[in-house]
């Protein structure tokens, strides 16, 4: 189904689950070797965080599962994603290396999470977000299966809400949608109504994070007073 996006302007783009899919299923070969340096510190800080909190982790969009190596051994992490190719490159790291906390690699949408309410202690997102067509069901399903208290953790892209930037991202947008991006339409104030809405979740700390401070690492808590309503 083609979801039809809006920005803040009221300009349209489609932005569908097949594309995506499609076009992460591209990316699998080469994935690691783009993404892989380039990501590198934010991952590093988003694993950091979800030591902390520790038990069982939900990391949604886990693509070639290259963060898995760096979970602690004591977590017991389930990954999921929506290309088969991408998690086939993940199950083949988790068999070669013998990592014996990754309890499980399954495909599945983010915004239809086959899990029971208040399932884990961490939901992961690392540069997800912004590739899934409708985000705010994705963020839905993330405090849905987190348990009260829990941290949902997320790396991702902020758009800029103005200036010079917010110009050359929305000209950008058309260029990088058939490659599974977006640029232009997911700024903190996207966040900030998110988190206003749901009234469940709270945010905890939000860190600028390499390349280019373009990149937010979201603490964001579940509360225990929202769960138990
Ligand atoms: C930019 S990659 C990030 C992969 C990995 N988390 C990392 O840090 O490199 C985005 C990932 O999200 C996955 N994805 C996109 N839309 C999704 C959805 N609706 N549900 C689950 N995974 C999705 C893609 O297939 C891809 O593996």
């Amino acid at each position: 189904m083609t979801e039809i996006l809006k920005l803040d302007d009221g300009e349209q783009l489609d932005f569908d689950r097949a594309t995506v899919e499609q076009a992460y299923d591209r990316w699998a070969p080469v994935y690691d070797f783009v993404f892989g340096g380039v990501f590198s510190k934010g991952r590093k800080a988003a694993i950091q965080a979800t030591g902390r909190v520790g038990g069982r982790v939900l990391e949604v969009g886990v693509g070639t599962g290259i963060s898995l190596p760096q979970y602690a051994p004591h977590l017991r992490i389930f990954g999921t994603d929506i290309s088969e190719a991408m998690l086939r490159k993940a199950k083949r790291r988790v068999k070669a290396l013998g990592l014996k906390n990754v309890e499980d690699l399954a495909v599945m949408d983010a915004e239809k999470l086959e899990f029971p309410d208040n399932s884990f202690d961490v939901v992961m997102a690392q540069y997800v977000v912004t590739a899934v067509p409708n985000p705010e069901a994705a963020l839905d399903e993330f405090s849905r299966v987190l348990r009260p208290g829990g941290e949902l953790i997320i790396l991702t892209r902020i758009s800029a809400d103005a200036g010079l930037r917010r110009f050359i991202e929305r000209r950008l947008q058309p260029v990088v949608r058939p490659l599974g991006f977006r640029t232009a339409e997911f700024t903190w104030s996207r966040y900030a109504q998110w988190l206003a809405t749901t009234g469940a979740m709270g945010l905890v700390e939000n860190r600028p994070i390499p390349p280019l401070g373009h990149f937010s690492l979201l603490r964001i808590r579940k509360t225990a007073i929202a769960a138990a309503a």
